[in-house]
């Protein structure tokens, strides 16, 4: 059984391809007594800021895994900058630990830095399906691996690390701004995974506690009329969805409401 969480479909597509039973975790999440018990048991999530996303992070501190064989898979866009060394001492800090961490180059989903039409011309070049099989057949044969963390890769964290302390958070919130190109179809507050977009007057309103800064709403919009309210994105026409993924596949996995 493998556990994913997704705001634009990619590690839904990742997850159906490394395992059987896909189940949501923000759906998962609802339930009280989290007790998992299978032969294998996997997490495949997206890489937010060079960390597992903290709701991943709190669906295994809650749960419990009776397996024999425990792994993560993280997806991301450009650099991963050895999380998987990060994630299993996060592990180790609360009792746990993983048999196999590695990540997966796909699409960068990441609007606020990168313009989501260029990133589509270059997404062959990352054999996003080939990287996918080589991980699939280390779980079949229950390969022990924690990702290392080349050099290239520590400096890329430790440069945005200090980016971060030098100019601040990447995005503040209010997050997003909605224009007049609303329709009120509510796409927004089905997509998304932590439960904060209410129609108030038919148009979207943010409970910003609740955010996860995941950007599903913005990449769901039909009509492109959530943009950002202070961040300039390269292309505020371009938006994402795994091309594998319907929207109903991302309401059944995120829907709160
Ligand atoms: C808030 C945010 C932060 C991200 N941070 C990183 C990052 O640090 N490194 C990276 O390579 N990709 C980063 N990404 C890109 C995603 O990890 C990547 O596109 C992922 O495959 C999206 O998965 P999903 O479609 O399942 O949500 C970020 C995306 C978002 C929305």
């Amino acid at each position: 059984m493998v556990f994913y969480f997704t705001a634009t479909g990619n590690s839904l597509y990742a997850a159906r391809q490394l395992d059987e039973e896909q189940f949501s975790i923000p759906q998962e999440m609802k339930k009280k007594d989290r007790h998992y018990s299978a032969d294998r048991i996997g997490i495949v999530c997206p890489l937010f800021e060079f960390d597992i996303p903290p709701i991943v992070k709190d669906f295994i501190a809650g749960s419990t895994f009776e397996t024999s064989y425990f792994y993560l898979v993280v997806t991301f866009g450009c650099h991963y900058g050895g999380v998987a060394l990060r994630t299993q001492e996060y592990l180790t800090s609360i009792g746990k630990k993983a048999n196999y961490i590695n990540t997966v180059i796909m699409h960068d989903n990441a609007l606020i830095v990168f313009d989501m039409d260029q990133q589509r011309s270059i997404e062959e070049s990352k054999q996003v399906d080939a990287h996918l099989a080589e991980i699939r057949a280390d779980l079949d044969s229950r390969k022990e691996m924690i990702q290392d963390s080349p050099e290239e890769e520590v400096n890329f964290y430790e440069f945005y690390l200090k980016m971060k302390e030098e100019q601040g958070p990447m995005y503040s919130f209010p997050l997003y701004q909605v224009t007049d190109g609303c329709v009120g179809c509510g796409t927004c507050t089905r997509v998304c995974p932590g439960g904060c977009i209410r129609l108030v007057d038919g148009k979207p309103s943010y409970d910003y506690t609740r955010c996860m800064a995941c950007m599903a709403c913005i990449q769901a919009c039909p009509t492109k009329a959530i943009q950002f309210a202070s961040v300039k994105e390269p292309n505020p026409e371009a938006r994402y969805r795994n091309p594998h993924v319907t929207l109903k596949d991302l309401i059944q996995a995120n829907q709160q409401l």
